[in-house]
């Protein structure tokens, strides 16, 4: 008997997912190249149940085992690995049959290789997959990119039953679009990661620094955001890593952590698109930046025997610093998404994908790492406008980011004053700053560029299309 769908690669996340659609009845066969003891009867049968996995150990009888269209599952390491499975497996492959690489892969290389594929007949998506391996196990976000007619016959029900899905029975995967369309929107929800993750790490950092709050007091900080607007699996975990106790020394596990941080690329990527596009993201950028200053650990323990750092001990009421604090995350994380969104909105025209914003932000709503309420808020914001230019200028965050604009600014000179690094939630305030500032620097440095490379300027009093150059150097002579 043919099985329905193919899973190639079973690291954790492949094991999951292939036990997730095995779950939906759907059969599923296995293969993996290097480990074939991953597909014995450990992970074929658990907790008593036994699901229609069967698993091969030769490439060839992996595809041969598939019913027609062929549907593989690709869930290997982003990257090389992709193209030299493809190498392999398309000379197997029927025209017609279908490959869906449901890594972290750069949405560029998935374009290439769909075109590579089209060329053979062979229909290549590229899928985000977000929720790590609880989430691909129990119903991940799903990001699907690729070919819309072979998508709606041969694999949304598939998809659509192996995802999340809300309290409402709402399915967290939709169809994003042609080729990278679902890996750049996957890329995008990573950005969004970032940026989240370095808010609440700031928030924590800041707490520990500034306010001088044991872990225990944090934990219960955040525990209680995450009852109120600021809801969201990342928060949630926060507060109980910080109850996380070590087994080997006893002490608070978060600070027997090192603190450098790793990275395998997609904030990078996000960030890189931002300045392709001609986005300004800084919320997203700072949080890359971040991690690499932690990374030079080395480094900066050897600054910090050079300086001493010139600082005020904070003093005030803990109650309405924790209250600042909490404006200062929430609008943070407003303007990282407003940054997040507004590459999908140019990456929509740049490369045709017709991207529908407000529903990329309802299939974040469970499932995936940034899961919140809060995107439904986002939803709301597209809904009532559309062509919305950036979620700053929506009804539904104007009186949000006017209020916490106080205790923002507050937080802000706090963590000046006393030292604390604090990038990504300063820059955030810079960058509300500057979008809703009439007048920026910017006359003086055309004037700048005009005088030394007669790159010419636009006047306040001239038409859009006019423009001036001035013999700045002569202008001084007379
Ligand atoms: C997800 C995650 C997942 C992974 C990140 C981590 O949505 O399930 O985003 O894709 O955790 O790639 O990325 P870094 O290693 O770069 O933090």
């Amino acid at each position: 008997m043919k099985s329905f769908v193919g899973l190639y690669g079973l690291g954790v996340m492949g094991q999951s997912l292939a036990l997730n659609m095995a779950s939906k009845s759907y059969s599923v066969s296995v293969f993996n190249k290097f480990d074939y003891e991953r597909l014995t009867v450990p992970f074929i049968e658990q907790k008593g149940k036994k699901f229609k996995i069967q698993g091969f150990p030769t490439l060839k009888e992996f595809v041969n085992s598939l019913e027609r269209p062929r549907k593989v599952i690709l869930m290997v390491t982003a990257g090389k690995a992709i193209d030299e499975i493809l190498e392999e497996m398309i000379p197997l492959l029927d025209k017609g049959d279908i490959v869906a690489d449901c890594g972290n892969s750069y949405f560029k290389d998935t374009m290439r290789r769909e075109a590579d594929c089209e060329k053979k007949g062979i229909y290549f998506f590229g899928v985000g997959v977000s929720g790590g391996e609880k989430g691909a196990l129990t119903g991940p976000s799903i990001m699907p990119g690729g070919n819309k007619s072979v998508y709606d016959k041969y694999l949304k029900d598939l998809f659509d039953a192996m995802a999340a899905h809300t309290t409402k029975g709402e399915v967290c995967c939709d169809y994003i679009g042609e080729n990278g369309s679902g890996h750049y929107v996957k890329m995008i929800h990573n950005g969004i990661e970032y940026g989240d993750i370095q808010i609440i790490c700031e928030a924590y950092y800041f707490m520990k620094e500034a306010l001088k709050l044991s872990n225990k007091e944090m934990a219960e900080v955040f525990r209680k955001w995450n009852q109120g607007r600021l809801n969201s699996y990342l928060i949630e975990i926060t507060s109980k890593i910080l109850l996380k106790k070590d087994e080997k020394t006893g002490k608070d596990l978060v600070d027997v952590i090192l603190d450098k941080a790793g990275q395998k690329g997609t904030g990078k990527w996000t960030s890189i698109e931002a300045l392709h596009l001609g986005v300004a993201a800084p919320t997203i950028a700072e949080s890359v930046f971040a991690r690499c200053l932690s990374a030079i650990k080395k480094e900066r323990m050897e600054a910090s025997l050079i300086y001493t750092k010139q600082v005020q001990q904070w003093q005030g009421s803990l109650k309405e610093a924790l209250e600042d604090l909490e404006n200062a995350v929430y609008a943070s994380k407003i303007l990282s998404y407003a940054q997040g969104f507004d590459i999908l909105r140019q990456a929509s025209r740049e490369y045709h994908w017709n991207l529908s914003l407000g529903d990329i932000a309802l299939l974040w709503r469970e499932g995936c790492i940034i899961r919140a309420k809060f995107l439904e808020r986002i939803k709301h914001a597209y809904s009532k406008n559309k062509s919305l230019k950036s979620l700053i200028l929506s009804d539904e965050f104007k009186e949000d980011l006017n209020t916490a604009q106080r205790g923002w600014r507050s937080t802000v000179s706090t963590a000046i004053q006393s030292g604390v690094y604090m990038s990504t939630i300063t820059n955030s305030l810079q960058y509300f700053d500057g979008y809703t500032s009439k007048r920026l620097m910017a006359n003086l440095l055309q004037a700048q560029r005009d005088w030394f490379g007669a790159h010419t300027y636009q006047r306040i009093d001239g038409s859009e299309n006019e423009i001036f150059h001035t013999d700045w150097e002569g202008m001084q002579e007379c």
